[in-house]
């Protein structure tokens, strides 16, 4: 059975204060990628915060590199990776896609752009299977346990680990001294991190999205998802996403999603950390929490699968 650990019990050796010293800054300064992204997040955030908004409220806010990705991605979801491509407007590829994907493919933009590389040591295709995952499941949490604001953990939970990229494409020296201090010493990769950096990817890709005015209760999540008991607000969001990530990395994108008996005999442990929140399901609710969980897992696979083939260069 696979085990996720109670969240509360999740720390490793925090060592506060937590800060992001001036080197770091400054490099996070200098990125220069998707310059109009930054603005778009700011956007997405409310429409979907408006109970009332749609697809066509988002499409308005997306710029022409934007455009042709979503309509890329549409022709590979619905007719796979052929030439033959019969998708051609944005209208028509919203209405492949849906509403709840639109939004994953435009937040998880920027891990495209930076994610470019063939570097052994990175995984990108597993990376943004991860990212979306944790940003759908963190919301379905959200949703079930009334805990956090969905929304908003749905957004954390998609740049949780931005910090990873941003260590891989723009800390290049630090990057390999990490690599090495897991091979060679067994660490694990916070620790590593946190040896070179004295703070983990979450507070560094934190650090970026305050650069680009992310609201704090979205980059709190972020900051701490590998420390949640670091956190002074945002406390709600910031343990929900934490949650999203340790049910993700759980996760068997291969084996676990074909049976559903099986996914929910192997992740029921995971209610031990609801439990650890002071919320009980009845098995009804549980059943159906791990049934609206295991469809979008099924759905985030599948559509996943459609952007990586296709962007992997
Ligand atoms: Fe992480
Ligand atoms: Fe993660």
């Amino acid at each position: 059975m696979a085990e996720v650990k109670v969240c509360l019990l999740y720390s490793d050796n925090i060592q506060e204060p937590f800060m992001v010293n001036d080197y770091i800054l400054n490099t996070l300064k200098r990125i220069d990628m998707l310059p109009t992204f930054p603005d778009i997040v700011g956007e997405i955030i409310s429409i979907i915060d408006d109970p009332r908004s749609s697809a066509s409220d988002l499409a308005k806010h997306m710029d022409p590199s934007m455009v042709g990705e979503v309509v890329r991605i549409a022709n590979t979801a619905y007719f796979g990776t052929g030439a033959f491509k019969k998708i051609v407007t944005l209208e028509h590829a919203i209405a492949v896609i849906g509403y709840q994907h639109l939004s994953n493919i435009i937040l998880h933009m920027p891990f495209i752009a930076m994610a470019k590389g063939d570097e052994k040591s990175f995984n990108r295709n597993e990376f943004i299977k991860h990212s979306i995952a944790c940003g759908v499941l963190s919301k379905a949490i959200s949703l079930r346990t009334r805990i956090g604001n969905q929304n908003e953990v749905y957004i954390s939970g998609i740049m949780h680990d931005i910090g990873v990229i941003v260590i891989y494409r723009y800390f290049r020296n630090e990057w390999q001294a990490i690599q090495s201090l897991i091979s060679r010493e067994k660490m694990s990769r916070i620790e590593a991190e946190r040896e070179v950096f004295s703070v983990d990817h979450g507070f560094i890709g934190a650090a970026l999205l305050d650069l680009w005015s992310i609201p704090k209760a979205i980059t709190d999540g972020v900051r701490f998802h590998h420390a949640p008991e670091g956190a002074k607000e945002n406390k709600d969001n910031v343990m929900i996403t934490h949650m999203g990530n340790m049910f993700t990395r759980s996760i068997n994108f291969k084996d676990d999603l074909n049976s559903f008996n099986d996914f929910m005999s192997r992740h029921r442990s995971f209610m031990g950390s609801i439990n650890a929140l002071g919320k009980s399901f009845s098995s009804g609710e549980e059943v159906s929490f791990f049934e609206h969980i295991y469809g979008l897992l099924r759905e985030v696979k599948g559509y996943t699968e459609g952007i990586i083939e296709e962007t992997d260069d």
